[in-house]
């Protein structure tokens, strides 16, 4: 043990770490206080763990403490723990350790709505401490600049974000000393994970230095991926919250608690009470044994449609009170099919949760539960990662949906499968959650029949005889990982970190399989150990792009990748994932495929070297692939100047790859039984909607048209097959994402397309963040000298489609105030209120007849609190330098006295908050216009620095992407003027001009500008 851990913890090892004793480490007691506040007096035991065995706050400690002995087995840190076990602070408590010496922090998350949740935490929790915290994620990208110039403490990142951020602006990392990983396991998805992989090897590649601190909820490859990482597995099983875990069968409740592996049983209805082979009627009788204990419950099934019709008939079963307040909060949001169905259900106190809602409706039903209105609960697996929501039971009805997307033909696919053992502990964690409920959870399964109940207790309680009636309990085991790792006995010395030897790095060590105890071999290789995961790759091309950013870059090291055999691969933990080719892939082939880079631009070739070109590099880390940008750069050279429409550049997306690979409902899957006729119209309506909507717009004579309507009108394509249903699907989305950002009613377009309000918002993201792309990939190619207008199109065509609003409704969409909709932004846009400033002059009676009370609340708070971000500033700027300067001056008055500072001190700028038309320059007037008075306070704000151009320009005109420094000196040399007329005219000086100069507005040639910090300011509200 460690001099430094004698010294805090003495002998005493048992007992509870108190918050206060982080102290010890250097954490500043208003951390201390802000984390006593909001968790609670004590550290749970995986935050115990990794601060006493892992040296999660020795890092960088150098007081007597052998740092590289910590680093090692620190760096890099997988943190393997139940849901809802504390995870969030380990990583946070590493944060503030680093922050603290002037590092960065990123924290990565999977999800928008988790980077939404995390980004609120620690803006709630560390704000008030100056914490500087930003986010970023694919349609959040206000942020951006501030992330990419390093202007914050921490950052909240979505994954593939990340991995576009480090690919395009990789000095944005100079500064980070440390990178959160949350939700890692995620890294074994097909669709997501090979992306997860580059992104940690690209970020490990570059920066080796920055420290990682991975956090894993149960995953059944958690050995490989410490291997992979090079990591220190920090394991705690202990839940906080006791989890009960089994099955029901004849109405009883047979478990085994998680923590203390006690068995029991639960009587939850009589046997005759529920048919046999009869889930509906399993469920109805074990939810009115849990109601009638006043208990929530989380059903999960498979799919979304499952949870819309499962919830309706819940709904009719039982008879619940109304959850008033959100049914009332429901009301104001946008009218959808969707806000009816959760609305009626709610009189029940009965909600679904999936991907079918608009994120305003998730949110609101995410606050209910929070707020204990809800009983019952039925969900797809959206619930099942990291969303804190107070529930005492979760329900898993056994299955989960795949979509076999990883094949040819890139269609939709679905498969049903069994839950697997994670998905089970990542689903069921979401019951009995700290600080959300008292004593324990359950995870419920539901065996209506023998067969169910044997094959659950085969696939999640490891024994065949758990629960058979008569047999022993006591008997049975959990699921779980290995002892080793899940000790919960104080850590001394190195015992289970094994250095392999297998990386060059010595500084990694991991968790060796050979130093677990032969009786947890078997064990862990059963449950942890699995085959590495594949991933079969039909896009050789885009596979051999992201080779070459991952710097495999010769045609042997390429090639001998791809060629990789079973038994080399298993032996070799440099990767995580495995690949295989649909084709046989020889050396002659790969070499022309980099031929074919090359004569595209994206590779090029120094030496039989091979380097992304700046164009490569922007497609990868953009994450389309190559025959979407073939597709796009083909439009781009052809397309007319100024001739371009949003109808064509939807078109184009939505007929690329990358955009017909976004997944949207369609009759076919609805009406399998009538499939043939129901195609066949639907074909013939989307086909008749967009030819008259080209013909109206003058649109068909584009060439980019012009191939779907030859082909249309013979339904052939060239080679003689039929327009495929993949075509259709793209024309179903150019049409609906065409009314999407026309303003056409949420309802209607739901109705017309059979879609649901949170499907048309994902499509409308995934397709703002390919309009961005494709503007990204116009600027590269000169459309900024050359085409700056159409250029400029395709940049807000990107903001509407994330917002599903007209150009005019753009600026108060940017404001991201919660729940104003897009329809209630085009109601005040065509009243003509369509920025913050026509916001900011409506009386609070006015935005009433506008808007329900509710939001106009929300408008005026966020208004309110924006300008009171800056008022704050300040005045407590204002207030100390007016003190400073009465405490430091005893002023000399003409005849020579002594007098009073406050008497004879006047301020020399005041700027009174609600006169915006002037301010007051030696107690004179000098009128001014809007940008002049937001200059002024700009300046003020940050009085004694210099502010860069691109900063200021960036505040005056955050909308308008080609705003100028002429633009600046004209408003300027307004200001400019006013200060010298009344200087001349108070006779301050000979030389005006000299003075504001040097002693008002210091000017850096070519940099920026400084408004002196002995001007005394003052500004009243
Ligand atoms: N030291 C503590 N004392 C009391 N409560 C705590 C403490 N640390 C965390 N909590 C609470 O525990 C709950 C779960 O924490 P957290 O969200 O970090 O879990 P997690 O391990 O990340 O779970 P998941 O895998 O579901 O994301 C939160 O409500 C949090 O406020
Ligand atoms: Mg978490």
């Amino acid at each position: 043990m460690s001099i430094l851990f004698k010294h805090i913890w003495g002998t005493k090892l048992q007992e509870k770490i108190k918050m206060e004793q982080l102290e010890y480490f250097g954490i500043p007691s208003y951390i201390i206080n802000i984390w006593k506040k909001n968790y609670s007096d004590t550290l749970l035991p995986v935050q115990e763990k990794a601060v006493r065995q892992f040296g999660l706050l020795q890092h960088g400690y150098s007081n007597n403490i052998n740092i590289d002995e910590y680093r090692k087995i620190s760096n890099p840190l997988l943190v393997v723990s139940p849901s809802s076990s504390g995870k969030t602070l380990v990583g946070e408590m590493a944060a503030i350790k680093e922050i603290i010496t002037q590092k960065k922090v990123i924290f990565l998350v999977p999800l928008r709505v988790l980077a939404e949740e995390k980004y609120q935490h620690f803006q709630n929790l560390y704000q008030s401490a100056g914490l500087k915290v930003k986010v970023s994620s694919g349609d959040h990208r206000h942020h951006d600049r501030d992330i990419i110039g390093g202007d914050f403490h921490i950052a909240v990142i979505v994954y593939e974000k990340f991995y576009y951020l480090q690919l395009q602006y990789p000095g944005f990392l100079n500064n980070v000393s440390l990178v959160v990983a949350d939700e890692i396991q995620l890294i074994n998805d097909l669709q997501r994970g090979p992306r997860l992989e580059n992104n940690l090897d690209c970020l490990r590649m570059r920066n080796p230095n920055i420290r990682i601190i991975a956090l894993s909820a149960f995953s059944e490859n958690t050995i490989h991926l410490a291997k992979y990482l090079g990591a220190s597995v920090l394991f705690s099983s202990y839940r906080p919250l006791e989890l009960r875990k089994g099955i029901v069968r004849n109405g009883i409740y047979q478990y085994i608690e998680h923590n203390t592996s006690i068995t029991g049983k639960e009587v939850f209805f009589a046997k005759d009470d529920a048919f046999e082979c009869n889930l509906a009627s399993y469920l109805k009788a074990t939810l009115s044994y849990l109601i009638n204990n006043n208990e929530s419950s989380l059903i999960f099934f498979s799919t979304k449609k499952e949870v819309r019709i499962w919830s309706r008939w819940l709904a009719e079963q039982f008879n619940l009170s109304p959850a008033k307040a959100a049914i009332n909060e429901l009301n104001t949001l946008e009218d959808s099919t969707s806000r009816d169905e959760l609305i009626s259900l709610l009189q029940n106190s009965i909600v679904y949760h999936c991907a079918d809602l608009s994120r305003q409706e998730r949110q609101l039903i995410e606050k209910a539960v929070r707020s204990c209105d809800i009983k019952i609960i039925c969900a797809t697996d959206t619930l099942s990662m990291g969303v804190n929501l107070p529930v005492n039971n979760v329900i898993l009805t056994g299955q989960k949906i795949i979509s076999k997307k990883n094949n040819e033909l890139l269609l939709p696919n679905f498969q049903k499968r069994a839950l697997t053992l994670s998905e089970v502990e990542n689903m069921g964690g979401r019951a009995g959650r700290l600080k959300q409920q008292e004593c324990f959870g359950r995870i419920i399964f539901l065996a209506p029949s023998l067969i169910e109940l044997t094959a659950y207790q085969r696939l999640y309680f490891n024994s065949s005889n758990l629960l058979l009636p008569g047999y022993p309990l006591s008997k049975c085991h959990l699921y779980t990982l290995p002892a080793p790792v899940m000790q919960d006995k104080p850590f001394e010395g190195n015992a289970y970190q094994i250095n392999e030897g297998y990386s060059d790095n010595s500084k990694t060590s991991c968790l060796a399989l050979s130093a677990l105890p032969a009786k947890q071999l078997s064990y862990s290789e059963n449950f942890l150990y699995k085959v590495k995961p594949v991933k079969i790759e039909y896009d050789i091309l885009t596979f051999i792009l992201q080779r070459i950013a991952q710097k495999q870059n010769t045609l042997d090291g390429i090639y001998n990748f791809s060629k990789q055999d079973n038994e080399r691969i298993s032996n070799n933990f440099w990767h995580y994932w495995h690949y295989k080719f649909n084709k046989n892939i020889t050396r002659k082939k790969m070499s022309e495929i980099l031929r074919q880079l090359e004569d595209t631009k994206l590779v090029k070739n120094s030496s039989n070297i091979y380097y992304l070109t700046e164009m490569g590099a922007l497609v990868v880390s953009r994450g389309i692939c190559f025959q979407t940008y073939i597709h796009f750069r083909k439009w781009l050279e052809n397309c007319c100047k100024n001739e371009i429409s949003e109808l064509e550049i939807i078109f184009l997306i939505s007929t690329s790859v990358n955009g017909e690979n976004s997944l949207i409902p369609s009759p076919v899957y609805k009406t399998t039984k009538f499939k043939k006729s129901a195609i066949g119209k639907w074909k013939k309506y989307l086909s008749m909607k967009i030819l008259s909507l080209l013909f109206e717009l003058g649109e068909d004579n584009k060439p980019i048209f012009q191939l779907y309507l030859n082909t249309e009108s013979e339904n052939k394509f060239g080679n003689g097959k039929k327009i495929d249903l993949k075509k259709y699907l793209s024309i179903k989305k150019t049409l609906l994402l065409f009314d999407w950002i026309n303003g056409r009613e949420l309802r209607e377009i739901e109705e017309d397309y059979g879609v649901l309000s949170g499907a048309i918002q994902n499509i409308g993201e995934g397709f703002s963040w390919l309009s961005d792309t494709l503007a990204a990939i116009a600027a590269k190619i000169g459309w900024g000298e050359q085409r700056p207008a159409d250029l400029n199109r395709i940049k807000q065509l990107a903001k509407r489609l994330s917002f599903g609003v007209e150009t005019d409704g753009l600026s108060l969409a940017g404001l991201e105030i919660p729940n104003l909709t897009r329809a209630y932004i085009k109601k005040l846009v065509q009243q003509g209120y369509n920025n913050k400033e026509c916001l900011q002059e409506l009386t609070e009676e006015q935005l009433n007849s506008l808007l329900p009370e509710r939001i106009t609340f929300q408008v005026k708070q966020h208004i309110q609190r924006d300008a009171g971000k800056h008022k704050n500033i300040f005045l407590m700027k204002d207030s100390n330098q007016l003190s400073n300067k009465i405490k430091n001056n005893s002023i000399k008055t003409a005849n020579g006295k002594t007098a009073k500072s406050e008497e004879i001190i006047k301020p020399e700028l005041i700027i009174n908050m609600s006169r915006p038309d002037k301010i007051l320059f030696f107690q004179e007037e000098i009128p001014v216009t809007r940008i002049n008075f937001q200059l002024v306070l700009l300046l003020t704000k940050k009085q004694g620095q210099m502010i860069s151009y691109d900063e200021i320009i960036d505040n005056l005109w955050p909308e308008d992407e080609d705003a100028t420094y002429h633009r600046l000196w004209y408003h300027l040399g307004k200001l400019r003027s006013g200060m010298k007329l009344i200087i001349q005219h108070k006779k301050i000086t000979d030389s005006p001009e000299k003075f504001i100069k040097e002693k008002i507005l210091k000017v850096f040639p070519g940099r920026g500008l400084l408004f002196d910090e002995n001007i005394l300011v003052k500004i009243e509200k």
